[in-house]
């Protein structure tokens, strides 16, 4: 199982979107995939439409101990793809995380029993620089950071990298950047912005220029999809997706 964590130090910057719409994709071209919403606001949840239900256990129990096959879901109408879905109460593991030693490597051990069950994992994570963020970062392979192609995404992007360069001294974690992806990237016909082009080349200064992907353009078809819970190629808008497609080619790679 390939473990990817989607991580940025800001609200807003595509993190859950990417988890949505990668995992989907992986899914649907017949890999098996686990969507982990390590996120108390849970949107990767409320994305999926699978809130979870009272008493339901869910990823702070799975963090706390309890078994795989009582945490995780299968998320409806979805072939391949599995949710260890947030609850409000996940705020309570920053705590948990801070007490029990080397909480960078929690979720990295409590997944290492499921390393055979699934093709892929997807980690969505908080937008702060918390034990939540930090286990996620812990846990990955590879990281993705999504960054709006804004001064704020470019100023999010600087200090999502520094704190992972700052566990990575730490000598405890250990994963490589699999790519920034620009998101809500505004063209006008076959122009990007002036200030949307400034942006990205400060995310080719501050990553390597190899590292930036192809960008996730802004529209209202996202949104739509996310919303009403489809595709983007079921709406028929699968020109949209192109910047996952590049990233589930990255990824079939690395697995052969
Ligand atoms: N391509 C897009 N164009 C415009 N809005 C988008 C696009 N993709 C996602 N969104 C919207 O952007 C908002 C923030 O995205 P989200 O992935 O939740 O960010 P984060 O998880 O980093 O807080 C959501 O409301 C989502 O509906
Ligand atoms: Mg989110």
């Amino acid at each position: 199982m390939l473990k990817i964590s989607s991580i940025s130090l800001s609200g807003g910057q595509g993190k859950s979107s990417l988890v949505l719409f990668l995992a989907k994709k992986l899914a649907s071209k017949g890999h098996s995939a686990l969507a982990i919403d390590a996120d108390p606001q849970h949107s990767l949840s409320t994305y999926l439409d699978e809130e979870i239900e009272n008493g339901q256990a869910s990823f702070l129990e799975f963090l706390k101990g309890e078994k795989p096959e009582n945490c995780i879901i299968p998320v409806d109408n979805v072939e391949n793809l599995y949710l260890l879905p947030a609850s409000d109460e996940l705020e309570v593991a920053n705590e948990y995380l801070a007490t029990s030693g080397f909480g960078a490597l929690v979720l990295k051990n409590r997944l290492s029993v499921l390393d055979k069950d699934f093709d892929f994992c997807l980690i969505d994570s908080p937008p702060q620089k918390s034990q939540l963020t930090k286990t996620a970062i812990g846990a990955a392979d590879y990281l993705l950071i999504p960054a709006e192609v804004t001064a704020k995404g470019v100023g999010s992007l600087q200090r999502s990298l520094e704190a992972i360069e700052e566990l990575k001294l730490s000598g405890v974690v250990n994963n490589e950047l699999l790519g920034v992806l620009p998101f809500r990237d505004r063209w006008f016909g076959h122009h990007r912005s002036k200030e949307g082009q400034a942006c990205i080349e400060a995310m080719k200064e501050l990553a390597g220029e190899k590292y930036v992907l192809p960008s996730v353009r802004e529209s209202e078809q996202f949104k739509k999809a996310i919303n009403q819970q489809r595709t983007l190629e079921e709406l028929g808008y699968a020109e949209l997706a192109y910047p996952f497609d590049v990233l589930v080619e990255k990824l079939a790679k690395t697995i052969e």
